[in-house]
């Protein structure tokens, strides 16, 4: 198993499936603090810098919801445009800088591996949230969290599974770093479905085969669904070189409900990373299946609360030690 405490994490590669596990256990020893059943302190006084120099909602707004959960300060800076980095400033310089005043970082970056060149600079762990089209650990290993679980309510586990990845897996960092999550597990069957020109990167399959997981390469939505999880994933846009060749893609793989009942099975999981693009042009997950009861994805987007506090109490070697600073909650919660 790795060293957790004071190690970045900046890929899933970094894990074997025993760390996997620790993390995924850690997560779920947090549930009580999630849900406002207990307050957990053990981060009292520690401050995290939560650094985002490309848009999101739910893994900014996760990360500091689950540092303050254990009991830290959160200080954010959004938009290269608010930081010096405008002015030319490297990320290295930026990050000693930063650790000085930090005792952890979470950073998301639109350039590949910007995040591991900050973490050179830094003296306090680096956590990825997200560095161009190369990977997005925490969601990786939220999605895995998710998929145990929900799997767990048919008696199935991780190893054996049926998966569909769908929509952008060229550009798709989530699906880059949870294809490699996937082959620390057994007798995995990956089907890959994407217009060509969007399909997952030659060495992301290689990573899959490699596994020895069965893959499955295709275009086409009939008769590829029928598995235990359809993990749909947006055009991103944001890195195509034009709009235009963007809306080239949009729509070709909307899952409805009518597409659900033709096509997958009734104990078909749907995940998605979210945001999920609900403009008529793109619908790819279409809101017909609200209702529908394996519709996980705000159960997916729920449990990055847990791992995000699992990997701050492990990098900050707190994780054996939550029981001993629990407080009781004394406000009115719902949850
Ligand atoms: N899944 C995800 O990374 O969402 P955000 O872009 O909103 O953080």
């Amino acid at each position: 198993m790795m060293k957790f405490q004071g190690s970045d994490i900046l890929s899933v590669s970094q894990f074997d499936r025993e760390s996997v596990s620790r993390i995924l256990q850690v997560a779920q020893a947090m549930i009580p603090y999630a849900n406002r059943q207990k307050r957990c302190y053990v981060l009292e006084g520690a401050i995290l810098n939560n650094l985002f120099f490309e848009p999101s909602t739910r893994t900014r707004i996760s990360f500091g919801t689950a540092f303050q959960l254990l009991g830290g300060f959160v200080h954010e800076t959004v938009g290269q445009e608010s930081s010096s980095l405008s002015k030319g400033e490297s990320l290295f310089d930026t990050a000693k800088v930063i650790s000085g005043y930090s005792d952890v970082i979470t950073m998301r970056h639109p350039e590949m591996h910007s995040v591991s060149d900050f973490a050179k600079g830094s003296t306090v762990p680096v956590i990825n949230g997200g560095d161009g089209a190369n990977e997005h650990p925490t969601q990786a290993l939220l999605d895995l969290f998710t998929i145990r679980a929900e799997m767990s309510r048919f008696g199935k586990g991780i190893d054996n599974l049926n998966i569909v990845l769908m929509g952008d897996l060229k550009h798709g960092r989530t699906v880059h770093s949870l294809s490699r999550l996937l082959s620390l597990y057994k007798n995995v069957h990956v089907t890959l479905l994407a217009p060509q020109p969007l399909q997952m990167p030659q060495y992301i399959v290689d990573v899959l085969t490699d596994a020895g997981h069965q893959v499955t390469i295709t275009d086409t939505m009939a008769g590829n669904l029928k598995s235990d999880v359809v993990y749909q994933t947006r055009i991103q846009q944001e890195r195509f070189s034009t709009l235009a060749e963007a809306d080239k893609y949009r729509g070709h793989f909307s899952l409805n409900k009518t597409v659900y009942q033709q096509f997958c099975q009734d104990h078909t999981v749907i995940m998605h990373p979210l945001p999920r693009d609900s403009r008529p042009e793109a619908n790819e997950l279409d809101v017909d299946l609200n209702d529908n009861t394996n519709l996980a994805i705000f159960r997916q987007a729920q449990n990055g609360v847990l791992v995000r506090m699992a990997l701050f109490a492990l990098t900050l070697g707190v994780d054996e030690k939550l029981t001993q600073f629990e407080k009781p909650v004394t406000w009115f919660t719902n949850k």
